[in-house]
């Protein structure tokens, strides 16, 4: 694919003087937030390279959610280091959650760094390069705005440019930034700290991004939050979430709809039968867990319970009977006995969800359950989660084995680099196929006979 991106702003195609190395970590919403800073720093004449060796600004855009990404940071902050040694005009800068939450200690342990923006300040990126360059001196900016402007690209004209794309190319699947920050403070999670509280960006706003990004060639937008039901309660005319998916999915061209995350505790049944209703929600929904076992739920402070949380499954099995559903799992959390672990994998095996984000509890800085004492041993997590692992996988192979035989529409997403003729896409269920093709396929939706599949994915032919 070397068709270019269309929804690059004027902005971005002016003589580039400078060129920017942008590293990503972690969830979808700092995947938006770089394609945001990317936006921003294209205005400051900055182009996007592949290359650190050629870059005149690297900037990580790092994740806090556990103590493993942290590390990777440092350790990657370390080789960047050796790099500005040889080039010392190159600026390094750290964005994302843990530059909030670590600030002046990330500061104290890699003093090469040259700027540090939190994810609620990253509007302010060009005022802090521009201070770095005239003064030579450190420049930072972490905390939270009240109101947006913490949407960086929140006003009605911004939003109707789409930002740039990390790849360079036209992007089939792009992500539209609803909400920042969350209210929930699940007792394992830094997000309320790192991202602060929920801020709703207007509909009209979002809307008008979303026709952007269709006009600029996406077929599917991800809408995203970290709890994205409960958008719009800050908010004056207090929007319901319901309302804007019926807007949005009301959008010309565009072919799909999804959005992430989804908390349980505040997932109605007006979202779940709205998946009746609307087939550009595809069949499909991410809804996290965590935990198959009550007193566990409790303990993270997760406001349902297990029961509750089966209510939802079946509203949306109501609305869509072959729904596909997706989790996110914790295991070892503080306190977490072998029949409470066990509680995990029956509720995994009774719900059989299409995969699953499986994670080692990582206490973490200033959350509830960092401060739990009954933490597990850190060996008794690692079998835990090779056990979790292991039957998911199972799962997945015996859902995708299901498949064959079976024709899907398949919304293709790109072609692969290594393998030219070969496109990768996704069924309504979000189940990845890979069809093997003379004439390009990205971007189209294609009736697709699936002919195997694994644990990972499934292969098709076009029928
Ligand atoms: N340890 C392990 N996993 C965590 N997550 C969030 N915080 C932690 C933590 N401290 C996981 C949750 C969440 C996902 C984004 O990351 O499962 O849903
Ligand atoms: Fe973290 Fe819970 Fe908020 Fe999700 S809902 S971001 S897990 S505090």
């Amino acid at each position: 694919m070397t068709e270019p991106n269309i929804s690059i702003s004027p902005a971005v195609r002016s003589p580039a003087l400078k060129k920017v190395h942008i590293e990503t970590w972690g969830c979808q919403m700092n995947a938006a937030d770089s394609e945001r800073m990317l936006a921003l720093l294209a205005k400051q004449s900055y182009e996007l390279t592949s290359s650190v060796d050629e870059a005149d600004l690297v900037l990580l855009n790092t994740c806090h959610i556990r103590e493993k990404a942290k590390h990777k940071v440092l350790s990657r902050l370390g080789v960047l280091k050796e790099i500005k040694e040889r080039r010392p005009g190159m600026t390094i800068a750290v964005a994302g959650c843990v530059a909030q939450a670590e600030g002046a200690r990330l500061i104290k342990a890699a003093p090469q760094i040259d700027i540090l923006v939190g994810p609620g300040k990253i509007d302010e990126l060009p005022r802090l390069l521009s201070e770095h360059d005239t003064s030579g001196k450190r420049a930072q900016a972490i905390g939270f705005h009240r109101h947006p402007p913490a949407l960086p690209l929140s006003t009605a004209s911004a939003a109707a440019v789409a930002p740039p794309t990390l790849s360079g190319k036209r992007e089939v699947s792009r992500y539209v930034n609803i909400q920042q920050g969350c209210n929930n403070y699940c007792t394992f999670c830094v997000v309320p700290f790192t991202r602060g509280r929920e801020l709703s960006r207007s509909a009209g706003d979002i809307l008008a991004e979303c026709t952007a990004l269709v006009a600029a060639g996406a077929r599917e937008v991800t809408l995203l939050g970290q709890n994205v039901n409960s958008y719009g309660s800050d908010l004056a005319d207090q929007p319901s979430f319901a309302s804007l998916l019926r807007a949005a999915t009301a959008l010309p061209g565009l072919e799909r709809l999804r959005f992430t995350t989804s908390n349980p505790h505040d997932f109605t049944e007006e979202l779940a039968a709205l998946f009746a209703t609307q087939p550009r929600l595809g069949r499909y929904l991410h809804l996290p867990v965590q935990s198959g076992s009550d007193p566990v739920l409790l303990r993270m402070q997760r406001k349902v319970t297990v029961a509750s949380y089966l209510e939802r499954l079946a509203w949306l099995r109501q609305a869509v009977p072959d729904i596909a559903l997706s989790t996110d799992l914790i295991v070892g959390f503080p306190g977490e006995t072998d029949e409470e672990f066990a509680d995990t994998m029956r509720l995994v095996e009774q719900v059989r969800y299409g995969f699953a984000f499986m994670f080692k509890y990582s206490p973490r800085k200033n959350t509830p359950a960092g401060r739990y004492t009954n933490q597990v041993d850190e060996k008794v997590k690692e079998e835990r989660l090779a056990q979790l692992m292991q039957l998911q996988d199972k799962i997945t192979g015996e859902i995708h084995a299901a498949e064959v035989g079976q024709t899907r529409p398949v919304l293709f997403h790109y072609e692969s680099n290594k393998n030219p003729g070969q496109f990768y896409g996704r069924t309504e269920h979000f189940r990845l196929v890979r069809v093997a093709s003379t004439v390009p396929l990205t971007g189209q939706v294609h009736q697709v006979r699936i002919t195997s599949g694994n644990k990972v994915g499934l292969l098709g032919e076009l029928v």
